[in-house]
């Protein structure tokens, strides 16, 4: 469990980082939707577990925000392949998934203008 602890505190690191860059964008990122991604999204979202696409990593997102946010919100919701439906949080709303994709796709220029749902 020693890689768990790793990534969770690697995860903290990020959200700070991305608390810092989101300020005044989109959906805001904020602890309640953080401590909801570290408990689910985390999971497979940080080491790319079942080839999930690695939070921050811009050559992965890239593609997949080119879908736009409605389309990842979609496959949130619905699931993808080996992304189970919700993410396995069923607390979230869909603000926090938003705000989730955000986070996530952080490290990337801003997605297209006039793509917000
Ligand atoms: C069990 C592992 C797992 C968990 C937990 C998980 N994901 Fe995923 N996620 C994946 C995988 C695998 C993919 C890639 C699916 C594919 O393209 O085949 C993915 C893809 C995605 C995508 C891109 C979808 C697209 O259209 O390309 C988004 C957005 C996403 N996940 C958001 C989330 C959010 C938000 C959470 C937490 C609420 C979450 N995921 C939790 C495994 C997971």
């Amino acid at each position: 469990m020693v890689t768990a602890g790793k990534g969770v505190i690697l995860a903290m690191g990020v959200f700070m980082l991305a608390g810092a860059q989101a300020s005044g964008v989109s959906a805001p990122v904020n602890e309640r939707t953080m401590a909801l991604w570290a408990r689910s999204c985390a999971l497979c979202h940080i080491d790319g577990n079942a080839g999930a696409p690695r939070v921050g990593q811009a050559k992965e997102w890239g593609p997949r925000l080119a879908q736009g946010r409605e389309t990842l919100l979609k496959h949130t919701v619905e699931g993808l392949n080996s992304m189970p439906p919700l993410g396995y949080c069923m607390a979230c709303e869909r603000d926090d998934f938003l705000a989730m994709i955000d986070f996530m796709t952080a490290s990337l220029a801003a997605a297209p203008a006039g793509d917000k749902p």
